[in-house]
């Protein structure tokens, strides 16, 4: 697809509509405009421009539907899949003045907010009104709802709460003729023809620019207990999780953690954490609720399971700042590891009880072609992150080599009957293996309901499926 370049009338037409200071095109914010969190991958934009409202959103896509120009949304630039990048240049579209709490509605348990909001802005904000927006991704302190939505973003304590899709009710959105539509209503239940929030959710700006979000709130658990178990070997770990809920336990987060993870975050975060020698896996288990002995029993009959696994140790978290020592040590992880080399993140997902089958299988493939990973995630979900490493093996071999390793990865995903991609999207990155999961009709439909959406595809263009 052949798009037009962006031309001295474009930025005149844009500044006139949001004024000079939101209308940038000096190298240095092209640049930074054309990175996210996806490698080392650089797409710059012809222009960034940074709307205020919804009506300028509508001006905006309205302009660049007739004069042909890409559009790609743009959060808080921390995705993993590179669904930000403006792989054909034109507008990358800011949304960081979106960030209003419009309202919390205690009453109804649930919140207006734009789609700028940082995440942990908003956990914060209902925290204080006794309420609870559980979704918390590893970048919850800088990334954005918009962009939680449109990868229907998921965290530790997705296991017992869900993913954003399970929050969102209600969104306004603008399409790319510059129409603005609301996509459902603001109720619990949903049954009124197609369902285009969800189908919005987890498009990743493809379909249409979210522009106001109703996320459902629910009562914030009072107390949560947190331990973390050292484990010998890391198939033990990955039995472990599934024998956790077959004892009738339901954790609020079951993260698996390769000691290799948690030694290159602390060296990044500067702060001490012992690894002994015979430790090759851990898991890190909280449990949460309103009554303190209910959660003590359940992390009794969790460490009951766990000591029935030969796990080497147990360690209980005693204070908030231990808690949360644990838990920046694991969110750091992803950071941690492109800090310390090149790296590929995968974002494996497959039913939980066939969690030591992935495990097994990641590590004979990385023998078998020759590179180092380190596994860890939402073991619960059965959402394993697979960080390929690429140390000094060739450009060759990362840049070719490594794509067959990578497809026999997701091929074992398939047939354990999981997928590509949990939680971090498809965006750029990832399109590609798209056909290892799911047969052309699939993606045909999805193209469909794109040209439905977006007949010029204008919005991110050359993300998701292979145009
Ligand atoms: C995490 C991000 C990378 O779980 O999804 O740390
Ligand atoms: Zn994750």
């Amino acid at each position: 697809m052949e798009y037009k370049k962006i031309t001295e009338a474009d930025v005149h037409f844009f500044t006139a509509l949001l004024g000079s200071a939101q209308v940038q095109t000096d190298s240095e914010s092209l640049q930074r405009y054309g990175k996210d969190h996806t490698e080392d991958l650089l797409f710059v934009p012809e222009v960034v421009l940074k709307p205020g409202n919804t009506q300028e959103v509508s001006k905006v896509l309205a302009y660049c539907n007739t004069q042909h120009i890409p559009v790609t949304a743009r959060g808080a630039g921390t995705g993993l899949s590179g669904g930000a990048l403006p792989l054909h240049g034109g507008v990358s579209l800011s949304m960081e003045r979106f960030n209003q709490i419009n309202y919390i509605d205690k009453k109804n348990f649930q919140v207006s907010v734009q789609p700028g909001v940082i995440n942990e802005v908003l956990q914060q904000a209902v925290k204080e009104k006794g309420l609870f927006y559980p979704p918390d991704p590893a970048s919850k302190g800088s990334c954005f709802l918009g962009g939680n939505v449109s990868l229907s973003s998921g965290g530790p304590r997705a296991l017992k709460y869900g993913t954003t899709r399970d929050y969102v009710l209600n969104l306004e959105v603008v399409l790319a003729n510059g129409d603005i539509i609301i996509t459902g209503a603001n109720t619990l239940k949903y049954s009124t023809g197609y369902n285009l929030t969800h189908l919005m959710i987890g498009s990743e700006g493809t379909l249409g620019i979210v522009t106001n979000i109703i996320l459902k709130l629910i009562p914030a658990p009072k107390h949560n207990l947190l331990l973390l178990a050292s484990f010998d070997s890391p198939e033990k770990a990955c039995e472990a999780v599934n024998a956790i809920f077959l004892a009738g336990c339901n954790p609020s987060a079951c993260e698996f953690v390769e000691p290799e993870g948690f030694r290159l975050a602390a060296n990044m975060l500067q702060i001490s954490f012992d690894i002994q020698p015979e430790v090759k896996a851990y898991l890190l288990i909280e449990a949460d609720g309103n009554d303190m002995d209910t959660i003590m029993k359940e992390c009794e009959t969790i460490s009951e399971v766990l000591y029935g696994l030969n796990v080497t140790d147990i360690l209980f978290a005693e204070t908030a700042a231990q808690k949360e020592y644990f838990w920046k040590l694991r969110r750091s992880i992803g950071e941690a590891t492109k800090y310390n080399n090149s790296y590929k993140e995968e974002d494996t997902v497959v039913p939980r009880g066939t969690l030591p089958e992935l495990f097994k299988g990641v590590k004979e493939i990385g023998a078998k072609y020759g590179f180092r990973t380190v596994c860890y995630g939402h073991a619960g979900d059965g959402n394993l992150h697979v960080n390929i490493l690429k140390d000094d093996l060739s450009d060759e071999f990362w840049n070719h080599t490594l794509d067959a390793a990578i497809i026999e990865i997701f091929t074992l995903c398939k047939n354990l009957g999981g997928t590509i991609s949990g939680e971090h999207g498809i965006g750029l990155v990832q399109q590609k293996y798209m056909t290892v999961v799911m047969p052309q009709t699939n993606l045909d439909l999805m193209k469909a309901i794109k040209i439905a959406f977006d007949p010029n595809q204008i919005l991110n263009p050359g993300k998701v499926y292979n145009h």
